[in-house]
């Protein structure tokens, strides 16, 4: 079973898994992503654990903050970023019930929130088609990333 929690200290030793080199251009690590927030400083970005049969799994942040202008002119949605699942646990489907279980998490945390979006590198296909069949949608907005192109993808709240 896959459930979404706010992260907490206890947590960090289990989410800050290795990645490689690979998928490492595509996100960050949970550490590397912790050190970024607090570098910006922001108070606008929160850190959530993906937990799979109640060990924490995954990790991403939502970032409320000024970063997501550059993808949409809508304030009241929120960049999801540096999400990834335990290499030891991808391909499990926890991806995927994770992205479906944001859409509440979202909503019952962040009321004004009514929207989600995000970036992906194009070349990142698993990704990309994951995000499709949870209903995020691309209108042919890209970006140029740290590791390349990217697809601006967006879903409504
Ligand atoms: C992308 C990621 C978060 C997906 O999580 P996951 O738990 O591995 O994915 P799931 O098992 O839930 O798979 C969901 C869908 O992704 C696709 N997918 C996942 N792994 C795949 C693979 N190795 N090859 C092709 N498609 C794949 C499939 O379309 C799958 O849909 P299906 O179950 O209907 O077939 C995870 O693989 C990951 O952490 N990757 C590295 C970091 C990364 O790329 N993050 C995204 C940054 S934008």
């Amino acid at each position: 079973m896959v459930s979404l929690e706010f992260f907490t200290e206890k947590d960090f030793s289990a989410v800050n898994y290795t990645l490689d080199e690979i998928q490492l251009q595509y996100t960050s690590t949970a550490e590397f992503a912790l050190k970024r927030m607090t570098e910006r400083n922001t108070g606008q970005e929160f850190p959530v654990t993906i937990f799979y049969n109640k060990n924490p799994a995954g990790f991403f942040t939502l970032d409320f903050g000024e970063d997501k202008l550059d993808l949409t002119d809508n304030h009241n949605s929120t960049l999801l970023r540096s999400l990834s699942i335990n290499p030891q646990w991808q391909g499990k489907g926890i991806g995927k019930a994770a992205m479906l279980q944001i859409d509440d998490f979202v909503r019952k945390s962040f009321k004004d929130c009514d929207e989600i979006v995000l970036a992906v590198n194009q070349n990142n296909i698993s990704a990309y088609e994951l995000y499709l069949k949870v209903g995020y949608r691309y209108h042919g907005k890209t970006r140029i990333g740290r590791s390349g192109p990217q697809y601006l993808m967006y879903k409504k709240l």
